[in-house]
């Protein structure tokens, strides 16, 4: 039998693929029957304790091409490719109250199975971060096996909320900092991709205690414009706010967002989201350092929690160990990371014979290189 299993942040995984915090994880029900279809793990839809009221009308579109115009829409087109998903939804419209007696009952039917449960509020003050420890109390002690921490909803108006707060180090180390007082649990940072160099953010993080980062949370975006009646192809009274993109579209910038980060803190743990729908992608971010894997899009189009798409990873990693198992390749452990050293400055790659770069300098002359006026 080939050995599927994880150890991530002191956890047990059966396997290193979640369903990441969003509408396949929004309810008991999709829980429990995202287990029954053999998921590893599970981050349940963000909790808060502020008021949330989604938006009037659909929450979320999927974004297709096709390939004679390869233009991007939503309209329905005949032999159209996903793209792309794009939402506009907020957090779990339900309370604590609500979410308790659920996480209880979900470890109840699936012990061994990892629920981790994703939790919001505010940074501005004392309340809101005593806000973030009473989330965090409430669901450790309702049984989930680990927090994350939302510093990534793009949607946020709040300036001390969501990707606000993943956009700030000072804010992501003290919250995580509180949520670390309190916790008994392994606390995860869910961080936005929206910034210039998110291992900034996870330094921070990870001096607040975080025990690991995840990423990417969706990339903020607008939906395109029908080019007859010049309205946002989705719109409330012809409005709209920065929304979130994910699925295929997002793959290559969030692999370079996640080899940011393994190669920034290649001892520390990573779990990747971003553009997953088989093993093929997953490959990627285990091969730039991740433990775990998450998936959204694909499983939201997948019956509402993948059945398809966790059999598939699941088949695709127990073939590709074994097609690989003369490398030594028998678990995750062992070929995780390997391909994270191959990305470096663009002044190393090789250029043809006979030929320098050095990266647009000039290149030095004669002498040894200027001693810095300082030290001089
Ligand atoms: C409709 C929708 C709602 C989401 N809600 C949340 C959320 O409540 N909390 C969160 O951390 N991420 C949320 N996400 C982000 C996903 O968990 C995931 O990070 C993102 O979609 C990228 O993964 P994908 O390419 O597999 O879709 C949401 C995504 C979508 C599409």
């Amino acid at each position: 039998m080939t050995d599927l299993s994880v150890v991530f942040t002191g956890l047990h995984f059966e396997n290193p693929f979640l369903l990441s915090s969003a509408p396949p994880t929004e309810s008991e029900t999709n829980i429990l029957r995202a287990f029954d279809a053999g998921w590893g793990g599970v981050v349940a839809k963000t909790i808060g304790l502020h008021p949330v009221v989604n938006v009037y009308g659909a929450r979320t579109k999927f974004m297709r091409t096709v390939v004679e115009t390869s233009s991007v829409s939503m309209k329905k087109q005949p032999g159209a490719a996903l793209h792309s998903s794009w939402n506009w939804e907020l957090i779990s419209d339900k309370g604590l109250d609500w979410w308790i007696p659920r996480i209880t009952r979900i470890k109840q039917a699936h012990p061994t199975k990892m629920l981790i449960v994703s939790i919001m509020a505010g940074s501005g003050n004392d309340k809101e971060l005593r806000a973030w420890q009473t989330l965090a109390q409430g669901c450790q002690d309702a049984g989930a096996d680990g927090l994350e921490l939302n510093f990534s909803c793009p949607h946020m108006d709040r300036k001390d909320m969501g990707s606000n707060i993943g956009r700030d180090e000072g804010l992501c180390s003290v919250v995580t900092e509180a949520v670390k007082e309190v916790a008994r649990v392994p606390v995860w940072c869910k961080l936005t991709p929206s910034t210039t160099d998110i291992a900034l953010e996870a330094g921070a993080c990870f001096r607040g205690g975080a025990d690991a980062i995840v990423s990417s949370n969706t990339f903020p975006s607008l939906p395109p414009i029908d080019p007859e009646t010049l309205e946002f192809e989705i719109n409330v009274d012809g409005l709209v706010s920065s929304g979130g993109l994910g699925g295929p579209a997002i793959l290559p910038q969030s692999l370079a967002k996640m080899a940011q980060l393994t190669r920034a803190f290649p001892d520390r743990s990573f779990s990747g989201i971003g553009g997953i729908s088989s093993f093929r992608e997953a490959l990627n971010y285990f091969l730039l350092g991740c433990g775990t894997v998450q998936v959204c899009t694909a499983a939201m189009l997948d019956q509402a929690v993948g059945p398809n798409v966790i059999r598939n990873l699941n088949r695709g990693l127990t073939e590709f160990l074994e097609r690989n198992a003369e490398r030594g390749f028998t678990r995750v452990e062992d070929f995780r990371g390997i391909r994270r050293d191959r990305i470096v400055a663009q002044s190393q790659i090789r250029r043809p014979a006979d030929t320098e770069y050095h990266g647009g300098e000039e290149p030095m002359e004669g002498y040894a290189e200027p001693v810095p006026a300082a030290s001089a």
